[in-house]
């Protein structure tokens, strides 16, 4: 790690491999004899169109998108996807599901009740989102136009350990915060999209994997930008598309081949997380915010029995160079983000400082 660097833990945008950044930092100025930077090209060149390209296709190879799958690279924001995804489903039967176990899910939730008659499969406000329902617990309506949830909940620290089951219903699912840090099979689905700024680049990009036939279907008044049919029959490019982030993607997939593809993602972020929750269990001053079963491989959430002390916790681990700890308002305590391109490293010296925190208070 350079020197000057510090240990991020921020929810998104977050770190960044320092060996992508370095790599983005030798081509800035002139991407392999181009004789100039990304940021200046014209997104219809050949030597961008190569790099949009190849960057989708080494998104397909490592998430083992299937034939019949669209990869669009969007400029939505993930929560521009809250409404696109009405838009273009809901017609089927003019309902949908909403999974709603956090932040997100209760917003795309919210969005959704504009455009339709929206049920809630399952809410778990009752107990401040700290947990994640079994498969039993899901109120599923067969004739539900699509079935949506979000597998990571930033905020709360929680995480699917599963796949719902919906029968036919399509399967929608917001995976912003733990796409790519282990195998899926997205077979199963019939969107699955990111914002792209915590485990694959830069903000700016929103990457939607969608099942061909699930567009052309929108409501009639449906923006041009937010209809699925005009991205995929423009192959993203109707308008300009986020040309810096998709380079910056081609480099992090380089990076997570080389660390292993999402089978290797997936034991570091257990080795990450299981390291921080054994030294959080065992310690008698801090709590987790997540139930056993339902913790976040992602995003840590935890605190002391006071305000104050989590304050001084915060303010002394920014000292110690462990930055962006604090909670989000919704939780209050802390949470440590660690996403895919967190050094083990990093989160060994957290754990210790943590314990060096407990022995001092
Ligand atoms: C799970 C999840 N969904 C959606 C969003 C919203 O993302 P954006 O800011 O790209 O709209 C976030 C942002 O943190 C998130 O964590």
């Amino acid at each position: 790690m350079s020197d000057s660097r510090v240990y991020n833990f921020a929810a998104g945008p977050s770190v960044l491999p320092l060996s992508v950044l370095e790599r983005a930092g030798l081509e800035i100025t002139n991407y392999r004899g181009s004789g100039m930077s990304v940021m200046e090209m014209s997104h219809r060149s050949k030597v961008f169109m190569d790099i949009f390209q190849d960057t989708r296709d080494k998104l397909r190879r490592l998430m083992n998108v299937p034939e019949g799958y669209h990869i669009l690279f969007l400029q939505t924001g993930a929560s521009g996807q809250f409404s696109m995804i009405p838009l273009n489903l809901i017609s089927k039967t003019g309902k949908a599901d909403y999974a709603v176990t956090g932040n997100f899910s209760g917003l795309a939730c919210k969005e959704a009740k504009k455009y339709g008659d929206i049920s809630t499969a399952c809410d778990t406000s009752d107990r401040n989102h700290s947990y994640i329902p079994r498969q039993e617990e899901l109120k599923l309506n067969l004739d539900a136009s699509y079935f949506y949830y979000c597998a990571n909940n930033t905020i709360y620290g929680t995480e699917w350990d599963y796949i719902p089951e919906t029968g036919d219903v399509t399967l929608v699912c917001d995976m912003s915060s733990d796409i790519l840090t282990m195998p899926v099979d997205v077979s199963r689905f019939g969107i699955i999209y990111a914002g792209a700024q915590k485990n694959l680049a830069p903000a700016g990009l929103t990457v939607v994997i969608i099942k061909d036939g699930l567009q052309g279907h929108e409501l009639p008044y449906t923006p041009l930008m937010m209809n699925y049919k005009t991205m995929i029959d423009k192959d993203s490019m109707y308008n300009t598309p986020p040309c810096w982030c998709v380079y910056m993607l081609g480099l992090m997939l380089d990076w997570v081949e080389e660390n292993g593809g999402p089978e290797g993602m997936e034991k570091l972020k257990q080795q990450r997380s299981g390291m921080l929750y054994d030294t959080l269990d065992s310690s008698r001053l801090f709590t987790c915010h997540a139930e056993q079963g339902s913790r976040s491989g992602m995003n840590v959430t935890f605190r002391t029995a006071s305000e104050e002390l989590d304050a001084k916790f915060v303010r002394e681990a920014t000292e110690a160079g462990f930055v962006n700890l604090k909670g989000h308002r919704m939780t209050g305590g802390m949470r440590a983000s660690i996403y895919n391109a967190m050094p083990v490293e990093a989160v060994e010296k957290l754990c210790d400082f943590i314990r060096a925190f407990e022995k001092a208070n």
